[in-house]
């Protein structure tokens, strides 16, 4: 099952709730425990200057889009094993639909 487009302001909540704490999207915004996000689509994995990434992160080499995020997000320890990515993922697809349709918009 691919991405299909989803809900932004569903994906808004869901990013509060369940990325924020790690993650900020705004251009020139800090990195927190996990990198700043902004710019994520088109970019190889562990491209953010100034964040230390582990090396299976960097060394997954492929390019975020849509499909690569709605597959990581639904186990990133299973797309990324040796991430330190303390998340368990987003199981339901319409989830991964509708908090990667607004991240698409948030992080350009
Ligand atoms: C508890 C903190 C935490 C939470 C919650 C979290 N992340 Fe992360 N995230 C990280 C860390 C730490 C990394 C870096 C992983 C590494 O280097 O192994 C990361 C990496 C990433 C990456 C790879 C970035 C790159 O440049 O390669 C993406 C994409 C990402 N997270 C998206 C999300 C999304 C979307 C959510 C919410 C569903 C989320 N994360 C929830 C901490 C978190």
């Amino acid at each position: 099952m691919p991405f299909k487009d989803g809900d932004s302001k569903k994906g808004a909540n869901l990013f509060k709730t369940r990325c924020a704490q790690c993650h900020t999207l705004g251009d020139g915004e800090a990195n927190k425990i996990g990198p700043n996000l902004f710019g994520l689509f088109g970019r190889q994995t562990g491209a953010v200057e100034g964040y230390s990434y582990t090396d299976a992160n960097k060394q997954k080499a492929i390019t975020w889009n849509a499909d690569t995020l709605f597959e990581y997000l639904e186990n990133p320890k299973k797309y990324i094993p040796g991430t330190k990515m303390a998340f368990g993922g987003l199981k339901k697809e319409k989830d991964r639909n509708d908090l990667i349709t607004f991240l698409r918009e948030e992080t350009k």
